[in-house]
């Protein structure tokens, strides 16, 4: 069930300690991936959100974000996004928070003009429930590529028409 009493804003400054604390707790995450969301962040609280590439959704509930989505076009493509990262508070999972987090991001994307929305993940067992999360959220499995992360480890690519 999504959950219903969610604040969905663009997130500020001021909520980037909450973001980046909850990606440090994804145990799924390595030091790289924090890195990369850590650059992001910067990017998009440097040049605001009308300017930067990359877009941030929050989802808050009494002032407390428990979720983000990251999302930006793919360069050298017309109307194809990618969904970068998103995370919920590792303490409030399967409370419908990423469904309202993903339909949110969809929707803005679909704003800005997109069509297509590539949701990349990887194949290890870990990332079993995330690849079960854009299943059930309407993203088709569209492709794999062995290896790709490193060995045994896949690339899986989930899409979505909007
Ligand atoms: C993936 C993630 C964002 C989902 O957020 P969430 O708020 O827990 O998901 P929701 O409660 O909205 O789940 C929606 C549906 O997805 C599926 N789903 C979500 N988590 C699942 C899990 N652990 N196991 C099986 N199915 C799951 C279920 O069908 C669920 O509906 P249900 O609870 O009514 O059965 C969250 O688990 C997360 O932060 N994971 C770690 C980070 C990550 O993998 N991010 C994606 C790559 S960047």
């Amino acid at each position: 069930m999504p959950a219903t009493d969610l604040q969905l804003v663009v997130p500020t400054n001021a909520d980037g300690a909450s973001i980046l604390g909850i990606a440090r707790n994804i145990e799924l995450f390595e030091p790289g991936d924090i890195d990369t969301i850590q650059e992001l962040w910067a990017e998009f609280t440097a040049k605001g959100d009308a300017a930067s590439w990359y877009h941030f959704v929050a989802a808050r509930r009494d002032g407390q974000v428990l979720g983000f989505a990251c999302y930006g076009q793919r360069p050298l493509t017309q109307g194809t996004y990618d969904l970068y990262w998103i995370a919920v508070d590792k303490n409030h999972h399967r409370q419908g928070i990423g469904e309202v987090l993903l339909d949110e991001a969809e929707k803005q994307v679909k704003a800005r003009g997109g069509r297509l929305l590539i949701a990349e993940t990887a194949g290890k067992l870990a990332f079993e429930p995330t690849r079960r999360f854009y299943l059930r959220s309407g993203y088709q499995l569209e492709a794999r590529i062995r290896d790709f992360y490193s060995p045994g480890d896949d690339l899986v690519v989930f899409t979505k028409r909007l």
